[in-house]
C-alpha cells in the first residue's frame, strides 16, 4: 500500500504507541486526525506534525459514542475521506482475585472493545461509500488464553480479536475494506509503566512494526517475534500443563497486592 496522501484517523494519539504512529504517518506525508482526551497532548503532537503534514485533532472519549461519531464527521468533512483508521486507544487495569471487581470489567469492555466498535460503526458507511479502507485495531498478543490478574483487559482484547477476524474477511470481499488485527507483545508505554515486563520493545519499535505491517498489506499483524513464539506455544499447552505457569511470573513483578474483599451477609 502506498501511503503518501491518505488521510489517516488515530484514536488513543495523544501517547505511546498511538502518538508514535502518528509520527511515522506524517513522515509518509498521510493527513492526520488525532484524538484521545488529553487536548494539552494533541495539540502538542499536532503543532510539531504540522511542520511535515496536514494535522488536525479533536478530543474524544470513546466510551461516548457521541464523541466517535463527532471524530468521525469531523475527519471527514475535514479531508472528504479516510483511508486509514488506527484505533490505539486503551486502558490496562489490573482486576486482582481479591478484590474481583466488576466495574474495571465495564471500564475495560467500554473502552478497548465497544470504543472501538462505535469507531467501526461510524467508519464503514464512510469506506463502503469509497469502496476502500483501513481499520486497523490495536488488540494484543496474549488474546486466546486467560492470564491471572490481567482477565479484564485480557477479555476485553480477546472481545476485540474476535470481531475483526469475524469481520475481516465480508469487509474485504464486499466493500474492498481491510480488517487489520494488531496483536503487539509488551511495549515500552505509559501504559505498562511500574509493571516489569520482560523483553518489552521501544515504542518506536512497535510503531514501525506497525507501519511496515499496514504498508504490506498484513492482516494480522503481531510482534516482537521472540514473543509471538512464546506466546503462540503457550496457547498450545494443556490445560494441567498451563495452569502450573507460576502465577506470579504470569501476573508480572509490579502487579498490585490487594485486600480480601469482606463477605457482605
Ligand atoms: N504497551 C503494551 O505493552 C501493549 C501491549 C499490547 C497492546 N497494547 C495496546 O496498545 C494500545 C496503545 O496503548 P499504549 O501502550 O500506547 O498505552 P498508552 O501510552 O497508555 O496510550 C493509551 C492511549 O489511549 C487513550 N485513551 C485511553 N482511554 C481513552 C478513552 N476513554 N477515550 C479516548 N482515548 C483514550 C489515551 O489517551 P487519553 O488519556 O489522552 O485519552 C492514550 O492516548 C492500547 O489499546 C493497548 O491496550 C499495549
Amino acid at each position: 500500500m502506498k501511503l503518501p496522501g491518505n488521510v489517516v484517523l488515530i484514536s488513543g494519539a495523544s501517547s505511546g504507541m498511538g502518538a508514535a504512529l502518528a509520527k511515522n504517518f506524517a513522515k509518509e506525508h498521510c493527513k492526520l486526525v488525532l484524538c484521545a482526551r488529553r487536548e494539552d497532548k494533541l495539540k502538542e503532537l499536532a503543532e510539531t506534525l504540522k511542520k511535515e503534514t496536514d494535522c488536525i485533532y479533536k478530543t474524544c472519549d470513546v466510551k461516548n459514542k457521541s464523541d466517535v461519531d463527532e471524530v468521525v464527521r469531523f475527519a471527514y468533512k475535514s479531508y472528504g475521506r479516510i483511508d486509514i483508521a488506527i484505533l490505539a486507544a486503551g486502558i490496562l487495569i489490573p482486576n486482582p482475585i481479591e478484590s474481583f471487581d466488576s466495574s474495571i470489567i465495564k471500564e475495560s469492555m467500554e473502552t478497548n472493545f465497544l470504543g472501538d466498535v462505535y469507531f467501526i460503526e461510524s467508519l464503514l458507511p464512510i469506506m463502503k461509500k469509497q469502496k476502500s479502507g483501513v481499520i486497523a485495531s490495536i488488540s494484543t498478543l496474549p488474546d486466546k488464553r486467560g492470564v491471572p490478574g490481567w482477565g479484564a483487559y485480557g477479555a476485553s482484547k480477546a472481545a476485540l480479536s474476535w470481531m475483526m477476524e469475524s469481520l475481516r474477511s465480508e469487509a474485504k470481499q464486499k466493500y474492498n475494506i481491510d480488517i487489520i488485527t494488531i496483536k503487539p507483545g509488551s511495549v515500552k508505554t505509559p501504559m505498562i509503566e511500574g509493571f516489569y515486563r520482560q523483553g518489552a520493545i521501544s515504542v518506536e519499535q512497535a510503531a514501525d512494526y506497525i507501519t511496515r505491517g499496514i504498508k504490506q498489506g498484513k492482516k494480522i499483524i503481531q510482534f516482537p517475534l521472540a514473543q509471538v513464539l512464546m506466546i503462540r506455544m503457550q496457547d498450545l499447552f494443556p490445560v494441567v500443563v498451563y495452569d502450573k505457569i507460576p502465577i506470579e511470573l504470569q501476573k508480572g513483578k509490579g502487579y498490585p497486592t490487594a485486600k480480601e474483599k469482606e463477605l457482605k451477609e
